[in-house]
């Protein structure tokens, strides 16, 4: 004799509540992913490099008088890991008479004092501890061991762009 099966109503409540925990397990994996995932690439992916804006604006070289220095200031952007900032940067934009630029960075090349023009000696002059720089940012005289740094230049329409900055001595374009 044949034993015929008879299912209650009670024998679907395992799958049902088996779907049910599914479902809810599902959904909390779903979230934790959710959650974790962004964390976990905060963590673990390495920040990105410090690193600056190549090229900037420095201002409108139209009015600049060859032989007569003239200091220009910009803005730079520096990403520094997820940070990004501006930096105010200064420099001496000289034009000499065959119409070429150089822009000298700030900074004496002795220790790092802010150096000016001097219009009556014709010359850049440290106040800390008087070394000269000639028009080219050769050094005239004082403890300077080289020439100014210069900025890697370009200029399009007036306009002049600075690049990376070169120690004093080596080749810019
Ligand atoms: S820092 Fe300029 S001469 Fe010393």
């Amino acid at each position: 004799m044949e034993k015929i099966s008879e299912s209650t109503p009670g024998d679907q409540m395992p799958s049902r509540r088996g779907f049910g925990y599914a479902v809810i397990y599902g959904l909390g994996a779903l979230i934790g992913a959710a959650l974790a995932i962004p964390a976990a690439l905060y963590l673990f992916l390495p920040p990105k490099s410090r690193k600056q804006q190549s090229w900037v604006e420095a201002g409108d070289l139209s009015q600049l008088q060859p032989g007569t220095p003239q200091e220009m200031t910009f803005r730079r952007l520096h990403a520094d890991g997820w940070k990004i900032y501006s930096e105010k940067g200064t420099a001496w934009v000289v034009k000499t008479a065959e119409g070429k630029v150089m822009a000298f960075a700030p900074a004496c090349t002795h220790l790092g004092c802010a150096y000016h023009w001097d219009a009556n000696k014709a010359d850049f002059v440290c106040p800390c501890h008087a070394s000269e720089f000639a028009l080219d940012g050769t050094v005239l005289s004082g403890p300077a061991p080289r020439p100014l740094d210069r900025y890697e230049t370009k200029v399009e329409n007036a306009r002049l762009w600075l690049g990376p900055v070169h120690q004093g001595g080596e080749t810019t374009s």
